[in-house]
């Protein structure tokens, strides 16, 4: 269980709270989809839940151990568990596209470059399994710098995917991608999530694969929740108070 209670956040120098008294519980297995508009507060919440971002106050807890006090050392290793998609993906342009993904199954340490080199026959194996998985194996040695920004997002999801985390957080991790890729990864989400029990929390721009692959869907408005329900649940007065007009 994920669970965060009277979660705030307000970045230094900002008048309004990106996020404001967050109550949420989500349980393992389930599959959240994230929506708002452009400010809403989707990036901040699901960076607070792996601490890049500091909350101001209130508790997020997963599978029974407290997120928000953990020290360095601790939030390493719940890291290692928890994969992150991010909307700008964090690779390391300069190395080829299979050692990013390997780079993946070591949790964002710095010191990869010690690593390389030092991978396995089975890292080998599992990252190329990922590549597959996203439809990339055959730009396995190239550069990263050398890939498109969707090519680029896919290697970060294939990094993500090498982890096998418990708990998935993405923040728009199919912005950048065609209709058929996305669909693709939304799918290979989806079934990790079905197959393995993983839990995931996306925050996504396009309602249709949101409706189409999560199990539920929080619609976030000025840091604050506005909805909170199944898929079929989602008509257009739902809608219009996730995304209110100008
Ligand atoms: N580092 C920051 N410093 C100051 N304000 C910030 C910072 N990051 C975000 N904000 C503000 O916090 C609010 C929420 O931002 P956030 O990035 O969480 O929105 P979002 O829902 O992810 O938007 P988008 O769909 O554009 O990615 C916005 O008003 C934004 O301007
Ligand atoms: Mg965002």
């Amino acid at each position: 269980m994920l669970e965060i209670t009277g979660l705030t956040k307000r970045y230094p120098g900002e008048k309004q709270p990106a996020l404001q008294d967050i109550n949420l519980k989500v349980k393992e297995g389930e599959f959240v989809a994230v929506l708002g508009r452009s400010g809403a507060g989707k990036s901040t919440l699901i960076r607070c839940i792996n601490r890049l971002v500091e909350p101001d106050s209130g508790s997020i807890v997963w599978k029974g151990r407290r997120i928000t006090g953990m020290n360095a050392s601790e939030l390493r290793s719940l890291r290692r568990e928890i994969g992150f998609v991010f909307q700008h993906f964090n690779l390391l342009p300069r190395l080829p596209v299979l050692t990013n993904v390997i780079a993946g199954r070591f949790g964002m340490m710095p010191r990869w470059r010690s690593l390389t080199g030092l991978f396995t026959e089975g890292d080998r194996k599992l990252a190329l399994a990922s590549l597959e998985e996203v439809g990339l194996a055959s730009l396995a040695a190239k550069r990263v710098e050398a890939l498109s920004g969707g090519q680029r997002q896919r290697v970060a999801i294939a990094r993500v995917l090498m982890q096998q985390p418990s708990l998935l957080l993405g923040d728009e991790p199919i912005s950048s991608l065609d209709p058929v890729t996305s669909e693709r990864i939304m799918r290979y989400i989806g079934g990790l999530h079905r197959e393995r029990g993983m839990t995931v929390l996306l925050n996504l721009h396009d309602v249709i694969s949101a409706k189409a692959f999560a199990t539920r869907i929080i619609g976030l408005s000025g840091g604050r929740i506005v909805f909170d329900g199944l898929p079929q649940q989602l008509g257009d007065q739902e809608l219009i108070r996730i995304y209110p007009p100008d």
